[in-house]
């Protein structure tokens, strides 16, 4: 299989990107570094620029899916004008590729990320993909416009499968760095209670449900979590006991948080129980159902 992806150079696209060769899949990368080059075999690099609507259009020729993770970090201060980077890296990739396949004679799977982001924060509450409950705070209204974008392809007859991602824990980057390493001093501590939820789930169960949406050929919305959330005090005590320290802090009072990080503080209080009943459904052999094992086996690949 040729697959297509954006957003290749990041967290998760980097390791697609190996997990996808080594199964055999060749691949095209649109990045929008330039000039940018990679040594791996069986790739090839493009670029585009969707600020100003630019595409390399030989980056779709033989592509069977693409896996579009393009998008500017959502945890940068919420500036207006980051806010505005925020959604319109996402809104003008998807519709970006959305034209150069309309264009092609291409009719590739679409994945394209999206996140959890798009229920409304809710500390009873458990979410499943039939629940069609969406936030409207400015996260839960990117991710809200960004799937409706990546619904377009369907026009297309091309199959589209949204991947609604959890928090993704990896010793690489992401939350589980600045969450372990103050943890790893003994200075661990949750945001307010801690009694939020955080539906997470491990970087290799990711890429490893990605590679079975494509083999099985799963449309539409999927939350793509583990089967168990945790409340965040489980979170920072599991990796406390985990790593042989104390964790002795009181939780992080809401307003220091919010001086701090502005309007993004929210993302960290924030309680979002997503099930991934789909996943469960279809019989997704997930490889950590735990938060422990996840946490033990992350903190011994450091
Ligand atoms: N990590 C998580 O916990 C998590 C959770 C839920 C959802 N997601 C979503 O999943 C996607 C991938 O996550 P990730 O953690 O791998 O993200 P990441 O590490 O921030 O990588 C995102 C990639 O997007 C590209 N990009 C950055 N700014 C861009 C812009 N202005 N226009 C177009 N492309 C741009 C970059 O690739 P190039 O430099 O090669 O162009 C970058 O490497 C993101 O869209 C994210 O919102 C992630």
């Amino acid at each position: 299989m040729r697959v297509l992806i954006t957003g290749a150079t990041g967290l998760i696209g980097t390791q697609l990107c190996s997990y996808l060769l080594s199964k055999g899949h060749s691949l095209h990368i649109l990045t929008t570094r330039t000039p940018w080059q990679t040594d791996r075999p069986q790739t090839r690099v493009f670029q585009w620029s969707p600020q100003k609507m630019q595409i390399d259009h030989r980056s779709l020729e033989g592509v069977d899916a693409i896996v579009n993770l393009a998008g500017s970090k959502i945890n940068q201060r919420w500036t207006t004008k980051n806010k505005r980077s925020i959604l319109n890296s996402r809104i003008q990739s998807t519709g970006l590729l959305f034209d150069a396949v309309k264009q092609s004679k291409q009719k590739p799977h679409l994945i394209n990320a999206s996140a959890i982001g798009i229920y409304p924060s809710d500390f009873q509450r458990q979410y499943s993909e039939s629940d069609a409950v969406f936030s409207n705070d400015f996260d839960g209204e990117v991710v809200r416009q960004w799937e409706g974008e990546a619904k377009q392809f369907e026009k297309l007859s091309c199959k589209t499968t949204i991947l609604r991602i959890g928090l993704v824990l990896s010793n690489k980057g992401g939350a589980f760095v600045p969450l372990s390493q103050p943890t790893r001093w003994g200075l661990g501590a949750w945001f307010g209670n801690g009694q939020q939820w955080q539906s997470w789930i491990h970087i290799d169960d990711l890429i490893g449900l990605i590679d079975f949406c494509l083999q099985n050929q799963l449309e539409g919305c999927i939350n793509a979590t583990a089967p168990n959330p945790v409340r965040q005090r489980d979170l920072i005590q599991t990796m406390a006991k985990e790593l042989r320290v104390p964790q002795f802090l009181p939780g992080i009072p809401k307003f220091l948080m919010s001086l701090t990080l502005g309007g993004m503080h929210k993302l960290v209080y924030d309680s979002i129980y997503a099930k991934p009943q789909r996943l469960l459904s279809c019989g997704y052999p997930y490889k950590f159902l735990d938060i422990t094992t996840c946490v033990a086996d992350l903190i011994a690949r450091n």
